[in-house]
């Protein structure tokens, strides 16, 4: 005898938020103990280990489940690389003594128009600009491969990122329901 498996849907309020490039991007500054790290094939890994780090336990793991899950976040690391419009420039970590802290990834979607993929700082290490740092580096990156917008999807109730995005200067120009089936 089969069992019925019930099943809800929730749906995730998301805003879609746009920048105008326009006028230079002043390098962003990381705290003394921090660094840059470009991007290299061969930080796949880490890139996709920060992930899964940065957003384990997060409302967007809860959006989208890959993100909680450290196989998911390697196959999005892939599918981000393997994208035709995959920008080195605007893929960067942080590091520091104790290892990756930071990572966000860019690509150039259609548009053309630089599109933020996702934005991480582990949890011991918020609160002390990397996250901007993050998101102000790939804004440099879309500059330097001539884009003049970008844009990015935020979790209305992911209350931190938003406030850093409107600081930042991206403003709100769409907003988009997230099915989620549970
Ligand atoms: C969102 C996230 C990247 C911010 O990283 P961070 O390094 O703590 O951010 P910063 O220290 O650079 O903070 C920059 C701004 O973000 C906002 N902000 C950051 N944390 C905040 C919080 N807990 N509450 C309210 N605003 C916050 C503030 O505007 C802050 O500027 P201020 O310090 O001048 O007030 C980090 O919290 C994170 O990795 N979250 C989990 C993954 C995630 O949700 N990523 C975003 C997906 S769209």
């Amino acid at each position: 005898m089969g069992r019925d498996r019930v099943t809800s849907t929730t749906y995730y309020k998301r805003f879609r938020m746009e920048i105008d490039l326009a006028g230079a991007i002043a390098m962003p500054r990381l705290p003394g103990r921090f660094v840059w790290v470009p991007w290299q094939d061969s930080l796949i890994e880490q890139h996709a280990e920060v992930k899964y780090r940065s957003f384990a336990g997060e409302i967007d793991a809860a959006v989208f489940p890959a993100l909680g899950d450290p196989f998911g976040c390697r196959r999005l690391m892939f599918e981000i690389r393997r994208k035709a419009g995959f920008l080195p420039e605007a893929t960067w970590l942080i590091a520091c003594a104790e290892g990756y802290v930071g990572t966000v990834q860019g690509v150039m979607d259609r548009g053309p128009i630089g599109a933020i993929q996702n934005v991480g700082v582990l949890p011991p290490y918020r609160g002390l600009g990397l996250g901007r740092a993050l998101v102000d580096r790939a804004l440099q990156g879309f500059r330097h491969a001539g884009l003049e917008r970008a844009f990015l999807e935020v979790t209305a109730e992911n209350t931190a990122a938003v406030k850093l995005y409107r600081d930042v200067g991206f403003r709100r120009c769409k907003t988009l329901y997230k099915a989620v089936a549970q």
